[in-house]
């Protein structure tokens, strides 16, 4: 679904801050709570439970992927891909109900450079878990975690599309991208204070032959800090 490339980007560099990288190691990551959800670092065991959110053609629609994963041995490289020794580049957590422990979905920040410059964060819910508030609670509870995080200058590389025209020296900003259908996402992101910035047209990589609308949105972590 969504591109590696926005159609037109207009890069530039600018001086900005980022948390410190490397981020913390999954060892190091402590449980998160909120009302309901606790927000965990993804461990090995977390294989299966990925598995059963990855199979569900409902969710897989939404993704790149566009279909379910074949068997276990294809959802084992995406649960590695943010374990050791890769954890310090990712800050993706395993969603689990309070009450029961149970994994019910995968979430975090999977990219620290994305199509625009800057990192993304995204999340997926197995489907019985969905129309319950959970992917919002958990988008609020996992913003003020990456709010938290210790920051340092960066230059990097961005799409000027991303900030406003002028700015040398832009807000940091998180970003997610959504397709034009993914209402319940657009819904989830509005909520948790992201804004939207752009909209484009480009190859659906679902289907390489038609086109798609995606939308993007950013996030400011210091207007957040500052409430
Ligand atoms: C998108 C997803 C994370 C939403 O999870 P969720 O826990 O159901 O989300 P929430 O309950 O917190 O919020 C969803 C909101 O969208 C609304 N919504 C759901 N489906 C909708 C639809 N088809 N049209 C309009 N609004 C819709 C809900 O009513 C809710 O808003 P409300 O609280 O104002 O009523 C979940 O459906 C999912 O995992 N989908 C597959 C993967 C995916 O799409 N990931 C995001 C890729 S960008």
């Amino acid at each position: 679904m969504a591109s590696s490339t926005p159609s037109k980007p207009k890069w530039a560099t600018v001086k900005t801050t980022l948390p410190v990288r490397p981020l913390p190691l999954n060892s190091t990551r402590a449980p998160v709570a909120t009302d309901r959800l606790i927000i965990r670092a993804l461990v090995a065991e977390d294989l299966e439970s990925l598995n059963v959110i990855r199979s569900q053609p409902e969710v897989m629609i939404n993704t790149p992927q566009g279909r379910p994963d074949i068997d276990i041995d294809e959802t084992r490289p995406k649960l590695d891909f943010f374990l050791p020794p890769k954890d310090g580049a990712h800050y993706n957590f395993a969603i689990c109900l309070k009450e029961t422990g149970e994994m019910i979905g995968i979430g975090g920040c999977h990219q620290l450079k994305s199509i625009f410059g800057w990192p993304a964060m995204g999340y997926m819910f197995r489907k019985d878990a969905w129309g319950k508030g959970y992917a919002t609670e958990f988008t609020k509870g996992w913003l003020d975690m990456w709010c938290k995080l210790p920051r340092e200058e960066a230059e990097i590389e961005v799409d000027q599309r991303s900030f406003s025209e002028g700015d040398e020296q832009p807000l940091e900003i998180m970003t997610a991208f959504t397709s034009a259908e993914n209402l319940a996402s657009q819904n989830v992101l509005t909520k948790s204070g992201f804004e939207r910035f752009l909209d484009w047209e480009d190859a659906d990589l679902r289907n390489p032959d038609s086109q798609i609308t995606l939308i993007a949105y950013r996030y400011f972590p210091s207007k957040h800090l500052a409430n």
